[in-house]
């Protein structure tokens, strides 16, 4: 072996990132509650323009996205020279990681926050802090305290993965407004569009030099196949941004699908309300069952169990019933079971099988 080859620093402290189990050995038709993906798929108009992208596979895709940019900008209100399409909002996440921390820089993001954070701070050498949260919910004052001279970025999810809480946009807007002047306040909205009337922090984007924000078409819009994200910020970051972006980073079947979806947004809505609908009938499903839950934002429910063997024996429990759910053990949380809502069948298919197991049926 020769140990003169060695990677960048951090590289090694990184533990890859598992998704979550699509399959459970012996059961042929397992529902999928782990992922939070759009029960219902993508909309039609996205999977016809997906199949149309097949008679130019010959083509190189243009490397400006300026399309796609038009359309979600238009559909967004925002300008579309300050939005930058990626490989899903991780890969936007990325290039902010790339672009502006690297060794002796802090990165900061909270207890029970997406697992990508930590692992973006060690691929580019910086310190990953992490900032206790108050009863799963996002502490704006612990994240101040936190920062310092070193800070470069503070990653907040609102409605925040796993637990789908929420802060309101005034706390937000105290976060940016007293960070360290050198650092980025990176608001991830993967769930923003399951919030009726919430613009994700747009408004902030626009208003302060310090935030950028990142989107997605893998969960409201049913595409988390297809690997579709962006990103809104001032020019000058947007600007930095764009020169690491490879210019084909999206193919032009991405692009096509992903611009059908976001015109679509009547079925945006109609996910929307579905969504909010099964989310509320599946949390007092649950809590009549004895487990109860924080007020989800999002498209899934943290359900919360007393104790790490009881969420981890339901959990098995479920899966003898063909029904995956996502044990979050690494996001802090052992005693919780993360739960996508699913379409009415399975979401009445999982309240039923957690009130068996315990016991309440
Ligand atoms: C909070 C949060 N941010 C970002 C992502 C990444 O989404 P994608 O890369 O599919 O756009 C996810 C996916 O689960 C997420 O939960």
């Amino acid at each position: 072996m020769n140990n003169l080859i060695r990677p960048q620093p951090g590289i090694l402290e990184i533990a890859p990132y598992v998704g979550g189990k699509a399959a459970v050995a012996g059961v042929a038709h397992a529902v999928k509650l782990s992922s939070n993906e759009n029960p219902f798929g993508a909309s039609e108009k996205a999977r016809e323009a997906y199949l149309r992208a097949v008679h130019n596979l010959h083509r190189y895709p243009n490397t400006d996205h300026a399309e796609l940019r038009g359309a979600i900008a238009d559909v967004y209100g925002l300008d579309a020279a300050r939005v930058i399409c990626g490989v899903g909002s991780d890969e936007i996440l990325q290039f902010i990681a790339q672009a502006y921390a690297g060794p002796r820089d802090e990165v900061v993001f909270t207890e029970h926050s997406f697992l990508m954070y930590r692992l973006l701070a060690h691929a580019v050498g910086a310190t990953p802090i992490q900032v206790a949260e108050r009863d799963r919910t996002v502490d704006i004052d612990a994240i101040l305290a936190a920062c310092g001279p070193r800070t470069k970025l503070v990653f907040l999810a609102n409605p925040n993965n796993p637990t789908g809480t929420m802060i309101p946009m005034s706390e937000v807007e105290r976060l940016a407004d007293n960070m360290p002047r050198q650092a980025i306040l990176v608001l991830d909205g993967a769930y923003a569009e399951y919030v009726e009337g919430f613009d994700g922090g747009l408004s902030l984007v626009e208003s302060r030099s310090n935030v950028v924000m990142t989107r997605t078409f893998s969960k409201i819009y049913g595409l988390g196949g297809l690997r579709v994200g962006w990103g809104y910020g001032p020019a000058e970051i947007i600007d930095v941004l764009g020169r690491i972006r490879q210019p084909f980073n999206l193919s032009a079947g991405q692009m096509d699908a992903a611009l059908a979806a976001v015109r679509d947004q009547e079925y945006v809505a109609k996910c929307r309300t579905e969504n909010a609908r099964m989310r509320a009938w599946l949390a007092q499903a649950l809590e009549e069952a004895g487990v109860p839950s924080d007020p989800s934002h999002a498209n899934f429910i943290l359900a919360r169990f007393s104790s790490t063997e009881e969420a981890q024996a339901c959990d098995a429990f479920l899966q003898a019933e063909g029904l995956i759910v996502r044990q979050v053990a690494g996001y802090n949380l052992p005693h919780c079971l993360r739960i996508t809502i699913g379409d009415e069948a399975s979401c009445r298919r999982v309240a039923h099988a957690v009130a068996k197991f315990k016991g309440t049926r």
